[in-house]
C-alpha cells in the first residue's frame, strides 16, 4: 500500500486523480489543491516555484506520503528539478503530452492547449524540438479556459460562445491541426465541449492528455518499490485545500467518485 499525493492549483488535479484512483484503487489518495494561490498559469516563475515548494513541504510535514504527483503542467514544466532536489519523496510530473501526439498525427500539425505560462516555457519548446520536430506545432495559452474548466465543474455548464472564441484560430478551414494536446490538467474537464465545437466546424480532432500515462508511471514506480515498507492503508482518501473552498454539488460529485471521505482546509 502507498499514500499518493496529487497536487494542483485547482480542480485540474481531478483528471489525474481519477486515472490514479481507477488503476490503483488499493492506495490512499491525498488530493491537494492550492486554491489559495490559484491560478498558477498567470504567475511569474519567481513567484510560482517558491510557492509550490512551500505548499509541498508543508504537506510533507503533516502527511505521510510515498509519492507526489505534480498534476499541473504549469508547475511541472518549471519546478520539477528543484522539487526533486528539495523533497525527500519521489516526484512525478505532468508535462505536455507532445510525444504521443506526434506519434498519431496524420497531418503533422499539432495544437497544444495550455496556460499562458506553459506555452512560454523552455521545457515545452524542448519537448517540441525533441519529439515533434517534423510537425508544425501551434501553441495556444489561455487562462480563460482554466476559469471555464473551474466553472464547468462547479456550475455544470459553460458558454460555448466563449469556448468558440478562444479556439477560433484553429477552427478555420485553412487550419489542418488533427491532434490537440490538453497540456493543462484542467482541460480534460472540457474535452466534450471542446470536441463539440470542433465537430460543428466539421473537424475530427484526436485529443491527447497525460492522465493514463501518469497512472501507468506511478503504478510502475510503486511496483519497483514492492520490497520497501510503504505506508499502510490507515487513512481515507482525503482532499486538502489551502484556502476555504465552496463545495458545489458538481465538485462533491467528483470528490465522491474518488472515494474522498475527508475534506480539510489547511490555510497556507
Ligand atoms: N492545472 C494547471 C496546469 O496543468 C494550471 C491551472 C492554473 O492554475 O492556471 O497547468
Amino acid at each position: 500500500m502507498a499514500n499518493i499525493l496529487v497536487f494542483d492549483s485547482g480542480v485540474g488535479g481531478l483528471s489525474i486523480a481519477a486515472a490514479l484512483n481507477e488503476s490503483l484503487p488499493q492506495h490512499t489518495l491525498f488530493f491537494v489543491s492550492d486554491n489559495a494561490a490559484y491560478p498558477y498559469g498567470t504567475k511569474q516563475e519567481t513567484e510560482l516555484v517558491p510557492r509550490v515548494i512551500h505548499v509541498l513541504e508543508k504537506m510533507l510535514d503533516i502527511l505521510q506520503v510515498d509519492i507526489i504527483v505534480v498534476a499541473c503542467n504549469t508547475a511541472s514544466t518549471v519546478a520539477l528539478p528543484v522539487l526533486r532536489e528539495r523533497l525527500s519523496v519521489e516526484v512525478v510530473g505532468v508535462v505536455p503530452a507532445i510525444k504521443p501526439a506526434a506519434k498519431i498525427s496524420q497531418t503533422r500539425q499539432l495544437g497544444v492547449l495550455a496556460t499562458p505560462a506553459t506555452v512560454k516555457r523552455q521545457y515545452t519548446q524542448e519537448l517540441i524540438d525533441s519529439f515533434a520536430a517534423d510537425c508544425q506545432v501551434a501553441l495556444l495559452g489561455s487562462s480563460e479556459l482554466v476559469e471555464l474548466s473551474e466553472q464547468k465543474l462547479h456550475q455544470g455548464n459553460i458558454s460555448s460562445e466563449r469556448l468558440t472564441d478562444i479556439i477560433k484560430p484553429w477552427l478555420s478551414q485553412e487550419c489542418f491541426i488533427d491532434t490537440i494536446v490538453l497540456a493543462c490538467t484542467h482541460f480534460p474537464l472540457l474535452k466534450k465541449e471542446l470536441n463539440h465545437v470542433f465537430m460543428q466546424h466539421n473537424k475530427n480532432i484526436q485529443w491527447v492528455d497525460s492522465a493514463a500515462s501518469i497512472a501507468k508511471r506511478v503504478s510502475f514506480l510503486l511496483a519497483e518499490r514492492a520490497d520497501e515498507q510503504l505506508s499502510p492503508r490507515e487513512y481515507n482518501n482525503r482532499a486538502i485545500f489551502t484556502a476555504e473552498q465552496e463545495f458545489s454539488s458538481g465538485f462533491m460529485q467528483h470528490l465522491n467518485q474518488l472515494n474522498i471521505v475527508d475534506v480539510v482546509c489547511t490555510p497556507l
